[in-house]
């Protein structure tokens, strides 16, 4: 993926060692960037990256450790989040989503960086209402997480209405590719006959392939159009789920999954989990956020994108899946099924 203007430049990339963040990473070194990365746990980097980049060991709830990390950089990638963890509170997706993204926005003032491309989520639209949805839908995140999300964003306006210090807001929608353990559970659950549906399986659903979401990650860097704008970045089409998980079933070499539940039983069984778990700080086994996955409706328009930063997703969705497949296979996560191909390791 090559975008001209960006060899030799400085950039910063925060959650560098996280699925987005080591395809960002490649890409920026791949176009001749001087990439510097903050992490938590540099050893835990891959080891060609550690060699072709520069790390600074420091969280972003760290003003210090933050400032070290932008001192210098002309571009920063804010990437970092707390994202998967469900053990946790509200309080501490606050700390990372929101007080973390203000250390950044101060060092990035201080330092006067050149351009700030900051990672939101399609999840600060929350339930979509009207579909496709585009970025002036209504902001409704529904949890903590999403919650913090916008915040986050808000902060980010605020800040670039002060400084004017040019800055750009991606909204991915459902990342996904090699590298990702999200979907996982999705792909074995199919693979193995598991897998059920709740609701009826008619609500959409928008995926991103990781190629396509750092396509548009590089073009928000060099675009002067971006400056100033969020961008809903996804695949071309959302996908009913109905659809998704046949989709899956194909590239996993599964029957299509046939059955159906009612959603309300595990939407109150996930929150009696949360309420037992998350206080113990364990990990429930049901949770909100993924009954969420079948009664939110995510369908959104990529059109902007297209219209303002030439963004063209080049990946589909059934070669999105095949190449994920295969990489789940290549890590010995999935069954091999005849004729899958085998993936890279990113
Ligand atoms: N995945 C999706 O479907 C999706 C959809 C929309 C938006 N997003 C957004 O996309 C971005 C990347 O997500 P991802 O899927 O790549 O998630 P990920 O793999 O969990 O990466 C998140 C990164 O943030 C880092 N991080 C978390 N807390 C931190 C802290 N306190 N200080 C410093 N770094 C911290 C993590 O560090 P460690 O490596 O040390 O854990 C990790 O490298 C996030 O901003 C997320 O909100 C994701």
């Amino acid at each position: 993926m090559s975008a001209a203007g960006l060899a030799g430049r400085r950039v910063l990339v925060t959650g560098a060692n996280g699925f987005t963040g080591r395809h960002l990473v490649r890409a920026l070194l791949d176009n001749g960037c001087q990439v510097r990365g903050l992490v938590r746990r540099p050893g835990s980097m891959p080891e060609d990256l550690r060699r072709s980049m520069e790390l600074v060991a420091g969280d972003v709830r760290d003003a210090q450790a933050v400032d070290r990390a932008v001192a210098g950089r002309e571009i920063v990638f804010h990437v970092a989040a707390l994202y998967r963890d469900t053990s946790v509170s509200g309080g501490a997706y606050w700390d990372v989503n929101v007080t973390g993204t203000e250390h950044v926005l101060a060092a990035c003032e201080r330092h006067r960086i050149a351009r700030l491309i900051h990672c939101s989520t399609v999840g600060v639209h929350g339930h979509v209402a009207q579909v496709p949805a585009d970025e002036t839908a209504p902001v409704r995140p529904t949890d903590a997480y999403q919650r913090s999300k916008a915040a986050g964003e808000a902060r980010v306006w605020a800040w670039y209405r002060r400084t004017g210090i040019p800055t750009t807001v991606v909204r991915p929608a459902g990342i996904y590719g090699p590298g990702d353990d999200r979907f996982l559970k999705l792909f074995q659950r199919i693979q193995r006959g598991q897998f059920l549906m709740l609701g009826s399986g008619r609500l959409f659903f928008h995926m991103t392939y990781i190629d396509n979401l750092i396509q548009g990650y590089l073009r928000c860097a060099i675009e002067p159009a971006a400056i100033g704008e969020a961008f809903i970045v996804a695949d071309a089409q959302p996908v009913p789920l109905n659809d998704l998980v046949a989709r899956v079933a194909g590239v996993v070499g599964s029957e299509v999954p046939r059955w159906h539940l009612p959603v309300w039983p595990f939407y109150a069984a996930g929150a009696v989990c949360e309420a037992l778990c998350v206080p113990l700080r364990i990990r429930p086994p049901l949770h909100r956020r993924r009954v969420g996955f079948f009664t939110h409706q995510r369908a959104f328009t990529i059109a902007k994108a297209q219209r303002l930063l030439g963004y063209a997703p080049a990946v589909g969705l059934d070669e999105g899946l095949r190449r994920t497949a295969a990489w789940y296979q290549t890590q010995g996560y999935l069954r091999p099924t005849n004729g899958a191909a085998r993936g890279a390791r990113p």
